[in-house]
């Protein structure tokens, strides 16, 4: 499937966010990952599971059905299964037949995420969640927020390819936090082992709409960094330092914004995907006032992504295509989540 070998979907063998943490309590949350029914809940002792959402029964939804302890009853015919993916009682006979199991998944809560690996899970490293001090979720006067937690109707690769390729600020966030600059500042692209880092150092810029919002008129010139890493195969950790420049005659350097932003993109269906965004700052910069300043530019993101499908439901699925040489970290991410699929044996 587009942009990848054709049958082919996504890397199943990778930690993908199924959820902020706090979205997960003792309700039944139904959410569809990698093709896949999955219900997430909070046990009686706080601890959250993910398991099958679907009941191999008469594929009535579990997410729709009720807790009984720590147990879901499905809510058609009451067969019943534990959170180890037993069943434990199906009320019309009362031999529990042993191929009667929902699937369970591995979940890891880390920061402010829950993490889930829907492939092997003798292959479930924690070691391979993103490093919360690297990515700046933890430190000295650190706070994290999440901040939207959203359905995007379109498939996960062309909102990968949105954060891959930051040209885009300038123009799809020309009122807010772009311009020119992201585009014709050349791209530093280093490739490590499951990690896709850009950088762009931008020098005696003129200041995107989101200064003035937060520092008044008056900063002529800024100096910028921005960065995106890409840990596969679901979560960017996005980097947007700004300064007054350091040719700026009465504070040169003055730092204005330290914070570090967070996307993970997570496959839903083919066309489909879950898209968490969440923030980081220090203490005394307000994330509430970002949180409201960036919803209209995730819609942005939202907005690109859903009219790109419905572009390839018309198109089809092998749409030529012209790359520049901006694209060349997304084509370098398209290529490192081949070759995740490719090792799985997908399509084999
Ligand atoms: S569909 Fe679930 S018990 Fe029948
Ligand atoms: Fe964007």
């Amino acid at each position: 499937m587009y942009p990848f070998r054709p049958g082919q979907f996504a890397p199943k063998n990778g930690w993908y966010v199924a959820g902020f943490c706090e979205e997960i309590g003792q309700e039944l949350l139904g959410r569809t990952i990698l093709g896949e029914p999955v219900v997430l809940y909070r046990k009686e002792d706080g601890e959250a599971v993910a398991v099958g959402g679907r009941c191999p029964h008469r594929h009535f939804p579990l997410a729709e059905s009720c807790r009984v302890g720590d147990a879901i009853q499905c809510g058609y015919h009451g067969i019943t299964f534990g959170p180890d993916g037993k069943c434990t009682k199906v009320p019309s006979q009362v031999h529990v037949p042993k191929s009667y199991t929902i699937p369970t998944y591995p979940l890891v809560e880390h920061s402010i995420w829950a993490f889930i690996w829907m492939g092997d899970p003798e292959k479930a490293d924690p070691a391979l969640l993103p490093d919360l001090a690297e990515i700046g979720a933890v430190g000295d006067g650190i706070h994290i927020m999440p901040f939207f937690s959203e359905f995007v109707e379109g498939r996960y690769q062309l909102l990968n390819d949105n954060l891959l390729d930051l040209t885009h600020l300038g123009y799809l966030h020309a009122s807010s936090i772009g311009n020119e600059d992201n585009a014709s500042t050349p791209e530093e692209i280093t490739k490590e082992d499951g990690v896709l880092r850009s950088r762009r150092y931008i020098v005696d810029a003129d200041p995107p709409p989101v200064i003035e919002q937060f520092h008044g008129k008056g900063i002529a010139k800024i100096d910028r960094t921005v960065g995106m890493d890409f840990y596969l195969p679901g979560f960017h950790a996005g980097i947007g330092d700004m300064s007054i420049a350091a040719s700026d005659p009465d504070r040169p350097g003055k730092v204005l914004s330290r914070n570090r932003v967070y996307h993970a993109v997570t496959p839903a269906t083919r066309s489909s995907c879950h898209y968490f965004f969440a923030m980081s700052a220090s203490v005394g910069e307000s994330l509430e006032k970002m949180k409201a300043y960036l919803r209209p530019v995730i819609d942005e993101d939202k907005f690109a992504t859903e009219e790109i499908e419905k572009m390839l439901a018309v198109v089809g699925e092998d749409p030529d295509e012209l790359l520049l040489k901006s694209d060349t970290n997304a084509v370098y991410g398209r290529r490192m989540l081949q070759a995740m699929m490719d090792a799985e044996g997908q399509g084999a």
